[in-house]
């Protein structure tokens, strides 16, 4: 699975090196995508599909890799010294670092485009599936309840962490489980559920990591939620609440797999990814 994304991910950005393209902002999406992290949201999207009986692989990849790149560009934006000032992710600089703020800004700009490019060209030869694939991409990352959202609330005085959570992460976790069925031909419905609940385990094993890891052992800035005083479930809860959550979050995504072929290899894969996100202090724990 990790091989047919990276080849989907390679051929989407070749496109943007072409020639007459200017050289400096065609490296700044390399480094933007390549090397990856964990690509965990195309996977989940990948075993989604795979559950739903993948009858058309092109296009789930599309659906996969549209996700990854629309995450990868939330990371180039969020690191901007505007958002987080961050100086390293993935365990290399920033792409504001390495090339310059304005290269930056639009690195993120061409993968949010390049995001939707790909998806409506894997469409091309199911073009009925198309509609719900955008608007399910629209909607993890626009406004009233994707990302833009999600960024926009750390503008706020007032937050509710939930929502908070939901619509910066949890709202592509949505995408990756619905976009994942639907490329596939099926609902995109029922798998929201799942797709939320994943994102919200992440976001607080994310919190976890955050205050729990050294910047060398996360390959990005360490204690940022503390520094820039941001809501996060670790404030909210102490690490020993936000363990308790991770695992109350994660007990019900695998019941909530709707019933599919593949319902037992994606069980599966969830109950791999829960012992991955737990701190591996807590895993005896784990679900
Ligand atoms: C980091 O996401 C940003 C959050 C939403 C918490 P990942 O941990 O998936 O980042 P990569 O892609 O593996 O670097
Ligand atoms: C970044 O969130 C995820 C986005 C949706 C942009 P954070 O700022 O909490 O994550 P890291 O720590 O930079 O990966
Ligand atoms: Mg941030
Ligand atoms: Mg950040």
């Amino acid at each position: 699975m990790q091989e047919r994304i990276e080849i989907a991910l390679k051929e989407a950005l070749a496109g943007t090196a072409a020639r007459g393209a200017p050289p400096k902002l065609s490296a700044a999406l390399q480094h933007a995508v390549f090397p990856g992290g964990a690509r965990v949201r195309p996977q989940l999207a990948l075993a989604v599909a795979a559950a739903c009986g993948d009858d058309c692989p092109a296009l789930s990849d599309a659906a996969a890799i549209a996700i990854e790149l629309m995450h990868c560009a939330s990371l180039v934006h969020d690191d901007l010294p505007c958002f987080d000032d961050a100086d390293l992710r993935r365990g290399k600089p920033t792409v504001h670092k390495a090339f310059s703020e304005p290269l930056a800004l639009l690195a993120g700009d061409a993968l949010i485009i390049l995001a939707f490019e790909t998806l409506t060209r894997g469409a091309a030869t199911r073009p009925e599936r198309a509609g719900p694939l955008v608007l399910g991409l629209a909607a993890a990352t626009g406004m009233p309840g994707g990302i833009c959202a999600g960024q926009g609330w750390e503008s706020e005085a007032e937050v509710d962490l939930a929502a908070y959570h939901m619509a910066k992460t949890g709202a592509l976790f949505v995408a990756a489980t619905a976009l994942g069925a639907a490329a596939a031909g099926a609902d995109p419905e029922p798998w929201h559920e799942l797709g939320a609940r994943i994102g919200a385990a992440f976001q607080v094993a994310d919190d976890l990591r955050d205050a729990l890891l050294t910047e060398a052992e996360l390959g990005k800035p360490a204690g940022q939620d503390d520094a820039h005083m941001r809501p996060s479930a670790v404030r909210e809860l102490g690490i020993e609440g936000a363990v308790k959550q991770l695992h109350d979050i994660l007990g019900g995504a695998i019941s909530s797999i709707p019933s599919c072929p593949g319902e037992a290899a994606l069980a599966k894969i969830v109950s791999a990814q829960a012992q991955r996100l737990t701190p591996v202090q807590f895993r005896h724990a784990a679900v």
